[in-house]
């Protein structure tokens, strides 16, 4: 995995959605993790994997004093996780959890197990959770309101790197030599691979960001920058980009695995989808249950 949740949690975020939510997870995921909260008693152990800046932790904690534990295989930010109470552990993966057998009396995940090899991470953590513990697990869905749009955003990244890229840098060429002329041919010629080669969609082009670039070259046209910085700024975003969706779109596959092991270990299990409360789009699935004993 690259370190790209380190950087974006660095930036400070607490929910894994950017500006996407105010404060915490709001709407259906928020009422999934309170109602879940009051399952739980009175100073229980909670260990919350791939907690990013403690989103869930905060959740759980609302009207309840628990004993949290978040872990990361990202750094996450000490300023943002001091805030809401709990150990926070940094550079700890799922598979390999620093605790005890039997330490915890629940271990909740969202959208985070799904990320980890499942062999070695729920081995991991059925091991840590008591065994009168109880578990959630909330997790992509390769249908989810979530995943699709990214699912064809990483289509288009795709396209975009492997069918206009020699034509951006023939574009980029043109600007930095001042060939209007030429740099208008290829300005049109990138509209028609689009038009005629990417059939799923405008908005999963946007996400690329590649419009916003070419508009960003043509308004600059007459101006003296540095095209060739600017494409390669473009081009690393972009493989960035293709990274990020690829391990989306993995762990939503991962989804189903991840519950059948859960249910061939639990004794007993609850399992279902979370719909999003104003248009009723699919946003997770998930999976509340006992531990093996
Ligand atoms: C989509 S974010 C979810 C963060 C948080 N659970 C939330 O709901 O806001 C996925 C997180 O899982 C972490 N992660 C991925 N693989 C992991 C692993 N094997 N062990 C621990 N954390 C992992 C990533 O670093 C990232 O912070």
């Amino acid at each position: 995995m690259s370190d790209h949740w380190t950087n974006y949690w660095q930036q400070g975020h607490l929910t894994s959605f950017g500006n996407g939510f105010k404060n915490n997870y709001q709407g259906a995921l928020q009422q999934f993790w309170y109602s879940f909260a009051k399952k739980l008693e009175e100073n229980s152990t909670v260990l919350d994997i791939g907690t990013g800046n403690g989103a869930l932790i905060q959740l759980l904690q609302k009207d309840k004093k628990l004993n949290c534990y978040g872990v990361d295989q990202a750094k996450i930010h000490p300023e943002v996780t001091n805030s809401i109470g709990g150990v926070f552990l940094s550079n700890t993966v799922a598979e390999n959890l620093p605790f005890s057998n039997d330490e915890f009396s629940c271990v909740v995940a969202q959208f985070a197990l799904e990320y980890s090899q499942i062999n070695k991470s729920i081995k991991e953590v059925f091991r840590v959770l008591d065994g009168k513990g109880i578990f959630a697990f909330v997790c992509h869905h390769p249908e989810s309101i979530i995943v699709k749009p990214n699912a064809l955003i990483l289509d288009a990244a795709n396209f975009v790197k492997i069918n206009i890229t020699s034509t951006l840098t023939d574009l980029v060429n043109c600007l930095d030599y001042k060939e209007l002329t030429s740099a208008e041919c290829y300005f049109d010629e990138i509209d028609t691979k689009i038009n005629n080669g990417f059939k799923k969609g405008f908005d999963a082009m946007q996400g690329t960001n590649l419009p916003a670039f070419l508009n960003f070259l043509r308004q600059n046209k007459y101006n003296n920058i540095d095209y060739k910085k600017a494409l390669s700024l473009f081009m690393n975003e972009l493989e960035l980009l293709i990274l990020r969706l690829i391990e989306l779109v993995d762990a939503a596959t991962q989804s189903a695995t991840l519950l059948k092991q859960v249910k061939a270990i639990s004794t007993s299990y609850d399992e279902g989808k979370i719909f999003d409360n104003n248009h009723g789009g699919l946003l997770a699935t998930y999976i509340i249950g006992k531990s093996t004993i």
